[in-house]
């Protein structure tokens, strides 16, 4: 007997912020009260995983990711007990959460940092984090965010030495080497399981331990601690998701994916492939991306982010080549201009130039590559951002409700509002909103609840085999989907030009081939099976004859 899967396989993660996504208590700021309300949406919409950004009190100097009390709730939000009625209704929804976990680093004003930096040189209170006399320490770990910072130390005038700070100056690195603040981070993840949480999307993993001659990412102590973590984990007894955000090759990325360390891992390569794969209207390096995905680990323990919170990070030419980031720079007018630190700071529709043909193609391919496809809020609907914001602001302003003031995100007098909501012309949240497009059938959130319905129904898009097959056209991608009982193949055209091919599907000659969205019958399969794309077009279609709706859920 096949072992069950975990809840996990295939699942949708929707990313959202909590403070940009829905105010209850009409204070300006979105908090657990207003997402509990919204949940009934993503139900409608067909997404099964929450991802909430860091939820917990902080300054809020680099959107919560600078946290002062690992086990509270920030006040703008709500309250533990808030926090549970909402994580209660999910659960009861049929939706799985999954928190934010920054393990590298806390803010500077968080009580163990105070304390470390007055106490004695040497002591175990300064011991929580990295200190040195010289800040030429560690000289090979790159500054990551080098449009705000210039060096990875900063001296700090009470402690009288240098910290380590792999982020913002603000944000002090936890030494792991001390066992206290393994222990300690180790009762954060049982504090929240207790919970009741179902998982946790673990912040910047990489960057735990540091060596000399190194770039400090992924050394071995690193994984001992992850392994580490997920035995504790493990004790709870239950099936909890840990996801690695590990922005780096993907033969740097698969370790983190050993069977005793965490369960997934996001697949940022790839992200950077489907977008290159737009900008050139090529697919060949896209494909070699995707098969050594795939031989690295099994594909559905992939996280397939398109956007998130952040820049749309392409690196120092380490995560990929220089001449694909020069592709992406090149064939993306729109993020030209855009570039922080070692990306480029747009929402996905303004990159893409607001074409929605190009927008459903890379949901189209997110949906139907092995993986769990992470949809970033707002990202259903197209929506804008506001360049010119600071930091990577411009990518978490509210969502957009309805035409109403604010967009129905909040019923505050502006001034008040986290972020400004969107009137940027194209997007403008009176056009671009929940409510309007779910009246118009033809809209993009109309589009993705279709393409979500379609892969609850196929078992194959959501664990199945994944096989590329040759493609005799350099910009239309081809490949399998396929469970013992159900095959699906896919074509999608990365091209802004139509695209028609002959396929080999000699191996199923004379089966039924059906395309899955609206159910049109084509010629059977053969050695010469023509398919004509429109400009970015794709197509998901059934080979032979089992019907989507009887296959087991
Ligand atoms: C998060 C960023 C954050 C950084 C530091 C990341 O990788 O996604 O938003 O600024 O970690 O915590």
């Amino acid at each position: 007997m096949t072992p069950a899967l975990p809840w996990w396989s295939g699942t949708v993660i929707y990313q959202l912020i909590v403070r940009s996504y829905s105010d209850g208590n009409g204070d300006g700021i979105g908090d657990f009260k207003g997402l509990a309300a919204r949940l009934p949406y993503l139900r409608w919409l067909g997404v099964n995983t929450l991802w909430l950004t860091p939820i917990y009190p902080s300054p809020l100097r680099d959107g919560g990711y600078d946290i002062t009390d690992f086990t509270g709730i920030h006040p703008d939000l709500g309250d533990l007990a808030s926090f549970h009625r909402f994580l209660t209704a999910a659960h009861s929804q049929g939706m799985r959460v999954i928190l934010d976990l920054v393990l590298n680093h806390t803010s500077d004003l968080h009580p163990w940092f105070q304390r470390a930096r007055w106490a004695p040189k040497g002591s175990s209170e300064r011991d929580v984090y990295v200190w040195s006399d010289d800040p030429k320490r560690y000289a090979e770990a790159p500054v990551l965010f080098r449009h705000f910072e210039a060096s990875n130390w900063e001296w700090d005038p009470v402690a009288e030495q240098y910290y380590l700070h792999r982020f913002l100056r603000h944000q002090p690195d936890l030494n792991y080497e001390n066992p206290w603040v393994q222990d300690t981070m180790l009762e954060v993840v049982d504090f929240w399981l207790d919970r009741g949480v179902d998982g946790f999307r673990l912040d910047a993993v990489p960057f735990l331990f540091e060596s000399e001659g190194s770039r400090c990412e992924g050394l071995p102590e690193t994984h001992t601690f992850l392994k580490r973590l997920r035995e504790r984990v493990d004790r709870h007894g239950r099936d909890v998701l840990l996801l690695g955000e590990a922005i780096q090759p993907v033969q740097e990325a698969a370790p983190y994916l050993a069977d005793d360390e965490l369960h997934g891992a996001f697949n940022f390569v790839l992200t950077a492939h489907l977008f290159a794969a737009i900008a050139s209207g090529r697919i060949q390096q896209l494909g070699e991306c995707l098969m050594e995905a795939e031989q690295a680990v099994c594909g559905p323990r992939w996280a397939l982010p398109l956007r998130n919170h952040d820049e749309l990070w392409l690196g120092d030419g380490h995560l990929i080549s220089d001449e694909v980031i020069q592709t992406i720079r090149v064939g993306l007018p729109q993020g030209q201009g855009h570039w922080l630190n070692w990306g480029i700071n747009r929402r996905l529709a303004p990159l893409l130039n607001g074409d929605p043909r190009s927008n459903r193609l890379l949901h189209g391919l997110l949906y139907s590559l092995p993986g769990m496809p992470c949809l970033y809020y707002g990202d259903e609907l197209g929506m804008g951002d506001w360049p010119g914001l600071r930091d990577r602001d411009p990518n978490r302003t509210p969502m957009a409700w309805t035409p109403a003031r604010n967009g129905g995100f909040s019923t505050a007098p502006d001034p008040l509002l986290v972020l400004p909501p969107i009137t940027a012309p194209g997007y403008d949240y009176r056009v671009v909103n929940v409510e309007v497009q779910k009246q118009l059938p033809g809209s993009l959130l109309n589009w993705h609840r279709r393409m979500l319905t379609c892969r609850r129904l196929l078992p194959a898009l959501r664990h199945g085999s994944f096989r590329l097959l040759h493609s005799p056209h350099p910009g239309v991608l081809v490949y399998l989907r396929c469970t013992e009982a159900m095959t699906v193949l896919v074509a999608a055209n990365v091209t802004a030009a139509g695209a028609s091919l002959s396929l080999d599907l000699s191996e199923w000659a004379g089966e039924r081939t059906r395309e899955v969205m609206w159910g049109c019958e084509f010629p059977p399969a053969a050695a010469e099976w023509f398919v004509n794309l429109p400009p970015y077009g794709f197509n998901w279609w059934l080979i032979g004859e089992v019907e989507p709706a009887a296959t087991p859920a």
